[in-house]
């Protein structure tokens, strides 16, 4: 082992001899280089599953999220792998980093303006089984049409009043429709897609109710619902964040919630990060939630992306969020104890 190195830091983490790990790393070798792999010290213990050398390496200061040539991080050698106990310490140092950013960078955000203002005044134009930005970014695509099922069936799953935020191809929509509740709200803020939809008579159908606008800029027409999908384009966690603030105000008791669960869609390590934050937002909220794996890679044939400028999923499971009020949440509405 060449001591005092990066390359004998690379094989001590990868032994899981901590101890040497310790020695090397006081030697001044930096924690956050990569090996003439392409790997991190971080990878190697994440690869053969050395909990303990992980947590050495990232109270060092080495990146939870740093990428090799082929976009992959320490997480997800360890999720490949199945080591358990690596995953919770990288799950937990990921989920810290990600709250701690958010947390910091909120402030300077500026609130009110829309991120995707650009792409709400292009053209979205509509072709064979998708909806198309002016700059080859796919909107919405046929291939979601069985998770738009299951977010329907969520949302639904109650009865009664429904909302949905975007309505794209109207995929989810449709399948509302399919479902027994008695209204059906729907706001969407793009003119192009606003305009197909009253042409193909979905402002004429007696329990639809047709909302055009931004969804922040609607809100005080809003009233409470049984079941919420949200579902938008070019918006980031963020906005959706600032979404479900609005929750605990616009969710009827036992109401459910759903929302499109593409973060980090090209990451399997990143977007099981993301799927516990927002799991942790949502509870902060009293909001539970849980997730339904869907397989999708038969879905996910490569000529679907001829000509799309971003996939936005290449991950084998998709997540359906089944969201609900908690009990103790009910019982703070209620009044009962
Ligand atoms: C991914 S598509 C929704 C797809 C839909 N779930 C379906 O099943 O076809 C996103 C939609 O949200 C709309 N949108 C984007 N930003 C919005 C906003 N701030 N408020 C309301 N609608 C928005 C877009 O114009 C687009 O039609």
């Amino acid at each position: 082992m060449k001591a005092g190195t990066l390359e004998g830091l690379c094989e001590a983490a990868a032994k899981g001899m901590e101890l040497d790990v310790k020695q090397i790393l006081e030697a001044g070798v930096d924690v956050s280089d990569f090996d003439s792999k392409g790997l991190t010290p971080l990878m190697h213990a994440a690869l053969n599953g050395h909990a303990s050398v992980l947590n050495t390496l990232l109270e060092a200061g080495a990146p939870w999220n740093a990428l090799d040539p082929s976009g992959r991080c320490a997480g997800d050698y360890a999720l490949e792998n199945e080591h358990q106990d690596a995953i919770e310490v990288l799950l937990n140092a990921g989920i810290r980093a990600e709250l701690i950013f958010g947390a910091v960078e909120r402030p300077c955000r500026k609130k009110g303006d829309a991120k995707n203002k650009v792409y709400l005044e292009e053209r979205a134009e509509f072709s064979e089984g998708r909806l198309m930005d002016e700059e080859s970014n796919a909107v919405m695509m046929e291939w979601e049409n069985p998770l738009m099922a299951v977010h329907a069936k969520v949302v639904c799953s109650g009865g009664g009043d429904i909302l949905n935020i975007g309505f794209g191809m109207g995929l989810v929509d449709t399948a509302i429709q399919s479902h027994d509740i008695s209204s059906h709200t729907i706001i969407e803020a793009h003119p192009d897609v606003y305009a197909r939809m009253l042409a193909t008579g979905w402002g004429e159908i007696p329990n639809v109710r047709v909302i055009f606008g931004r969804w922040q800029d609607v809100l005080p027409q809003l009233g409470t619902y049984d079941g919420i999908f949200f579902d938008t384009f070019g918006e980031y966690y963020e906005d959706m964040r600032e979404f479900h603030e609005c929750l605990p105000r616009l969710l009827k008791k036992d109401g459910r919630y759903s929302f499109f669960n593409g973060m980090c869609g090209d990451n399997a390590f990143f977007h099981l990060v993301y799927c516990e934050i927002v799991k942790l937002e949502l509870a902060a909220l009293g909001i539970e939630t849980e997730f339904i794996p869907i397989p999708v890679r038969h879905c996910l044939d490569e000529k679907i992306w001829k000509g799309v400028q971003h996939k936005y999923w290449q991950l084998d499971t998709y997540s359906v969020p089944f969201c609900y009020l908690s009990d103790e949440q009910n019982k703070d509405q209620t009044g009962n104890q």
